[in-house]
């Protein structure tokens, strides 16, 4: 069978995408899906290439049994968009950012915002946690489980 490949993007690959990263992988491994799915993830920007996540980022989600160990890299139009099925975005600006960036009718079929799967948390996006608090890490992590579980049955 086919791997369902999956991409998260956020726009600087170091706090909400490699957490989605994680994330969806825990899920999936607790599920016992392991093999039908490859997971990756990119920022829109190359702020922060072949960095490691936010020291923040890493810390709280090491709390909660997540260790974020992808390095950030820039997402790719040219080549994400045709290798990935299911390319899900994190806030309101990364989908504009990857609309823009998609060259056809397919591509804007595989777009998605990570909200869209959410099952009890009302958010409309993952809020950029990077200028703010504890808080903001937190609600990262709490809307990112919350949306991930429903992804995985969707997509199954
Ligand atoms: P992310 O957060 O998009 O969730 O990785 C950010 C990381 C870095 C910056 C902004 C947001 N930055 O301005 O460098």
């Amino acid at each position: 069978m086919d791997k369902t490949k999956v991409l998260f993007v956020c726009l600087g690959n170091i706090c909400r995408s490699p957490s989605a990263e994680a994330v969806f992988t825990g899920v999936v491994k607790n599920a016992g899906l392991q093999n039908n799915f490859e997971i990756d993830s990119a920022g829109t920007s190359g702020w922060h290439e072949g960095g490691p996540a936010d020291g923040r980022m890493q810390s709280h989600a090491i709390k909660r049994g997540f260790n974020l160990t992808s390095l950030s890299r820039k997402f790719n139009p040219n080549t994400d968009f045709d290798y990935f099925d299911y390319v899900i975005g994190m806030d309101n600006e990364n989908m504009r950012n990857l609309e823009n960036m998609a060259r056809n009718e397919a591509h804007l079929d595989k777009l998605y915002k990570i909200t869209d799967f959410s099952k009890e948390l009302e958010y409309d996006e993952v809020p950029d946690p990077y200028y703010g608090g504890d808080a903001g890490f937190e609600l990262v992590l709490d809307l990112l489980e919350d949306a991930c579980e429903r992804l995985m049955e969707k997509l199954s």
